[in-house]
């Protein structure tokens, strides 16, 4: 169901009054790769099909593919039909004897300020022997393997080692709570889990190993643990179970041959939040996934091979898995994960690291900048931030101020912004300016090259100028989600019957007179929490799984910070009353069901909530109220 209408976004008036135009500087436009923008994208426009073939042979295979793109079970598209590859090969094999080999893939800075580095020759070699230590417990192509883990090497190096063989990796973010965790093995019917025994987050230590522990009471069908020591506190392990992962993958040895498989061969599952209570399972494959990752990357931040690069992102998050490990892995450049949070322990960390490990480009959220933004101009400016020429932002609209800010205090008014919008379901950017664009703050600018979008009414036609409506994708791109992982009709509903023969991507945005693309949010009841995506169900269904519970409706409120939060307005049982404890006890009960970015920041008790007469609540009448604007149709209204 299509619900908020653009009014509702209250981002409108805002985007509408900013049409400052930003030019590339002539040290950008020297350096870019694509120059002229506009004839780039009118020749991949003319001919996606000849542009993507183009992109995939920057890109090794094992055998060339028979068609480049397949569409005879629509909407099950199919890319590089015949060809045999592997991703991993890209990443890490074929860098192997070649300069880049001694170069640093991966740096890494934990929560505590300790430092770990693997150059290309050591990243291959620990990615082959967790490929082989996974073997030794069974791992077998096809099967599923979840990562419960923190932003450490490991995380990285296990969804390596993964595809290398041609299992299937599930990142489940560890913010989650157990039961979280548990409905993703479940669904995934995962063979082993990775995870540590402990994770760290503002100094303080966070028990990881009994919140799985935990999951596995419910998932049998797991077989093996594999427990990441973070530190030497003693962890409660189960015989034949569990095994340390130094205990398991030191002794195995550095050789271990990447499987070639179908371009079309599963290569992840990540769950992403949708409008019911279940997270989907959404499925990329090897062949198509490396194209749309490799080319987007190389364009849209100008790599040029010598790069440090920080994305701020969780591997948790399809973000983590594009643009942490993938991207930048294929493109040969160094990048920087890190443990930690943005304001520990003082307010200028992130500012220190860039000075520190003299980071190139910076991708990071809305949502971070807003925060570290209050602290005020002075942190960054305690710190040499010159080493960056580019900045990228992503997971939620970038408010105009934030974009200003931004660009002044850490751009220093010459780094372009590269406003990525995509999604989990995208595999790869959709939107997003490439470096010799133009920019306005607060728009995403211009569909990538080969990708053709459109803002729609809700019967297809498309919206003039300065008109708001339905954002969809008009054609097919080799990045693309192959599905809901065992629920086909589910992806059909989803994406494709909305609105007839053409992608639906949930978002509401408008394009300006010069064809600039601005979002909007979402039209449907999903949230973003500080960029973190989450369903307004999932949040309900946490809720009524409590005791006290009768029913719940969730809406997302405005948020300086976050962008959005959650409200939940709840009826509880005749025989609880009202009380502080009460509400701190079922803010509890959600963090336990999902996780702390699901627990609603306000609660309120009601008698009633709006219903539709065959008994849905109705968010956008709650929402209408809460925030005190008109409440539209109300014609389905029950009362
Ligand atoms: C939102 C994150 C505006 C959007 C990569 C989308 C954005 C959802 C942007 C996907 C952006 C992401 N501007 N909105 N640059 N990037 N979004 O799957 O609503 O976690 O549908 O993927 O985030 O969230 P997901």
């Amino acid at each position: 169901m299509i619900k908020k209408t653009i009014s509702q976004t209250g981002l409108t008036d805002v985007l509408l009054k900013e049409k400052q135009l930003y030019k590339p500087s002539a040290k950008t436009l020297k350096m870019a790769k694509i120059k002229n923008v506009p004839a780039t994208l009118k020749a991949a426009q003319k001919d996606p099909l000849k542009f993507w073939e183009e992109a995939a042979t920057e890109l090794e295979w094992f055998a060339p593919w028979k068609k480049v793109f397949e569409d005879r079970h629509k909407p099950f598209y199919e890319w590089f039909v015949g060809g045999k590859c592997n991703i991993v090969h890209n990443a890490l094999d074929r860098h192997m004897d070649t300069p880049v080999e001694k170069k640093t893939a991966i740096l890494w800075e934990s929560d505590a300020g300790k430092h770990r580095q693997f150059t290309y020759r050591q990243l291959h070699t620990a990615v082959n022997k967790m490929a082989n230590g996974l073997k030794m417990l069974g791992v077998k192509k096809g099967d599923r393997v979840a990562t419960y883990l923190q932003n450490i090497p490991e995380a990285a190096i296990t969804m390596l080692a993964c595809a290398k063989i041609g299992a299937i990796h599930s990142v489940v973010y560890a913010g989650f709570s157990g039961n979280a965790l548990a409905t993703r093995l479940k669904d995934g019917r995962v063979k082993v889990l990775v995870t540590s025994n402990v994770g760290h987050r503002r100094g303080k230590v966070i028990d990881m190993k009994t919140v799985c522990d935990d999951a596995l009471k419910q998932c049998h069908f797991v077989k093996k643990m594999i427990v990441v020591r973070q530190n030497d506190d003693l962890v409660k392990m189960k015989r034949n179970r569990d095994f340390f992962y130094h205990d398991l993958v030191d002794p195995q040895s550095d050789i271990c041959k990447t499987v070639p498989v179908d371009s079309e061969h599963p290569l992840f599952i990540l769950y992403t939040s949708g409008t019911t209570g279940t997270p989907k399972g959404i499925i990329h494959v090897h062949g198509g996934y490396m194209v749309g990752v490799n080319r987007s990357f190389q364009w849209a931040f100008d790599i040029r091979g010598d790069e440090t690069y920080w994305c701020t992102a969780d591997p948790g998050w399809i973000t983590g898995h594009s643009y942490i490990v993938y991207a930048p892995l294929m493109a040969g450049i160094t990048t920087l994960m890190f443990e930690g949070v943005p304001d520990y322990p003082r307010p200028d960390r992130i500012w220190k690291i860039v000075e520190k490990y003299k980071v190139n480009i910076l991708y990071t959220a809305p949502t971070l900048i807003r925060a570290l933004m209050r602290y005020g101009e002075q942190w960054p400016k305690k710190h040499d931030l010159s080493s960056l020429h580019l900045l990228g932002s992503v997971g939620e609209p970038i408010n105009p101020e934030a974009w200003r800010w931004y660009h002044k205090n850490i751009g220093h008014g010459k780094c372009p912004i590269i406003d990525t919008w995509w999604q989990t379901e995208t595999g790869m950017f959709m939107i997003t300016p490439l470096p010799a664009t133009p920019l306005k703050s607060g728009s995403a600018t211009f569909p990538f090259p080969g990708i053709e979008v459109d803002v729609v009414d809700s019967k297809g036609n498309s919206a003039p100028a300065g008109k708001g409506g339905f954002l969809v994708i008009k054609n097919q791109w080799p990045s693309m989600l192959r599905g809901v992982y065992k629920d086909p009709a589910r992806y059909k509903k989803t994406y494709w019957n909305k609105i007839k023969g053409v992608y639906f991507t949930g978002d509401l945005a408008h394009r300006d007179k010069d064809g600039y693309f601005w979002i909007q949010g979402r039209s449907d009841d999903v949230l973003s929490i500080a960029g973190h995506r989450i369903g307004s169900a999932e949040i309900e269904s946490a809720l009524v799984s409590h005791p006290a519970v009768v029913e719940a409706g969730v809406i997302g409120k405005p948020d300086e910070i976050k962008g959005e939060r959650a409200k939940a307005f709840v009826i509880l049982k005749k025989k609880y009353k009202l009380s502080e404890s009460l509400i701190a006890e079922l803010k509890k009960h959600v963090r336990s069901e999902l996780g702390p970015i699901a627990v609603p920041s306000e609660l309120e008790f009601v008698e009633k909530l709006p219903k539709t007469r065959s008994g849905k609540i109705m968010r956008r009448v709650l929402k209408a109220q809460e925030l005190g604007e008109k409440l539209g149709d109300v014609s389905t209204l029950a009362d």
